[in-house]
């Protein structure tokens, strides 16, 4: 990457930290710069290659913030341990792109950023379940080529999901979030699966079941399923929110999709490699009432051969978390993970409450650390 895509901060800083992308608002600066951090930071908007990452290391650098779409393996964190480094965070909250093995094994800590997604996330899932019931961005294609002659009583039928049954599959924060929305705000069912049983969702939904009967109206239902397959032959909308890791890889293939109804609703704002898109293609060329909303793809940024083709998937460009609040709480988070490590903080324990980590008062410690046990890093202790 050409010296000119680098921008300085801090120049004076006595720490060299290197953040792969220009981040949004300027908190996360004056964190690394309160560290005593000399802040480098990438103005490119293309996808960075190794190399150039390894490059920009060079031969000192204390700490890095890296984005999702790099490849953090063996080779970057031995050139940032070579270069002395100390730290690691993630501009994300998912990280499937780290080796965290292999930054463990070197001693360095590996941060994320969760919490600050989780509710911006859901709604985007809610704005793709709704996008593809109600046809949306067809309709507003069709309205942009000025094909619209009128009101016609079968123009753009859809679906209506009030009452209906939302599945989950992965009831995680994101999920769970996702699930509140959607049966609160649309008086669903709920069925789920994960591998543990989200008992706070589950009273939730029930106190809310109670609450619709105080009101006279019909209870909703909630339902723990044993399989994954349950979800997908008993809901009329199912979101996907499951980690990618080699159990949830292909999750979706030709066989579960045809295991859903045939005008059902697939959901998908986690990441791309849990469809598989190729089957996805096929299933929606054969099944025309069949809808999917996609924030997240395969191969990102290509999409398989047909999918723009389909008329049935709705998609945007992985910004489920595309909010200012968000993103910019987001680097707050990473540059307090680098910013906690590289000055000796503890690690925040509650991964579930990062929050108070983007007021005034900010915790003397690294919000979330996703080594620190194996690490043995101390944890905060108020
Ligand atoms: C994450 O943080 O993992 C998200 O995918 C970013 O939108």
């Amino acid at each position: 990457m050409a010296a000119k895509e680098w921008k300085t901060f801090n120049a004076s800083g006595k720490k060299r930290v290197v953040v792969t992308k220009e981040l949004p608002g300027d908190r996360w600066l004056k964190i690394l710069a309160r560290a005593g951090c000399r802040v480098e930071y990438g103005t490119a908007t293309r996808i960075l290659k190794v190399g150039e990452i390894k490059s920009a290391i060079g031969d000192k650098c204390d700490g890095v913030i890296g984005q999702l779409t790099e490849n953090w393996g063996k080779t970057l964190f031995s050139a940032l341990k070579k270069a002395g480094g100390r730290a690691y965070s993630n501009y994300a909250v998912g990280y499937n792109n780290v080796d965290v093995d292999a930054a463990t094994k070197l001693g360095i800590p590996v941060g994320n950023t969760p919490g600050v997604l989780t509710d911006t996330t859901a709604e985007m899932a809610v704005a793709l379940t709704f996008s593809a019931a109600r046809r949306v961005a067809e309709a507003d294609v069709f309205m942009r080529a000025g094909q619209y002659e009128g009101w016609l009583p079968t123009l753009y039928l859809g679906e209506l999901l009030k009452r209906k049954t939302v599945g989950v599959i992965g009831a995680g924060r994101i999920g769970a979030a996702y699930a509140k929305m959607m049966v609160e705000g649309f008086k669903m069912d709920f069925i789920y699966y994960d591998l543990y049983q989200n008992m706070g969702l589950e009273k939730y939904i029930r106190e809310y079941s109670k609450f619709l009967k105080s009101q006279d109206e019909d209870p909703v239902k909630c339902t723990r399923a044993k399989t994954a397959e349950e979800v997908l032959k008993k809901a009329d909308v199912v979101s996907l929110h499951p980690l990618l890791d080699p159990t949830t890889h292909h999750l979706m293939n030709a066989r579960r999709l045809k295991m859903m109804k045939s005008n059902a609703i697939l959901v998908n704002a986690s990441r791309g490699p849990v469809i598989d898109e190729v089957a996805l293609v096929a299933h929606c060329k054969k099944y025309p009432n069949f809808k999917v909303g996609l924030d997240v793809f395969e191969d990102e940024p290509k999409m398989k051969p047909g999918l723009n083709k389909c008329n049935n998937v709705v998609m945007v460009p992985h910004i489920a978390s595309a909010t200012d609040w968000t993103r910019e709480g987001m680097a707050i988070l990473a540059a307090s993970n680098v910013a906690g490590v590289l000055t000796g903080r503890p690690s925040w324990t509650d991964q579930d409450d990062v929050i108070p980590f983007l007021g005034s008062k900010a915790p003397k410690a690294c919000p979330s650390i996703v080594n620190a046990k194996e690490l043995k890093l101390d944890s905060y202790k108020g």
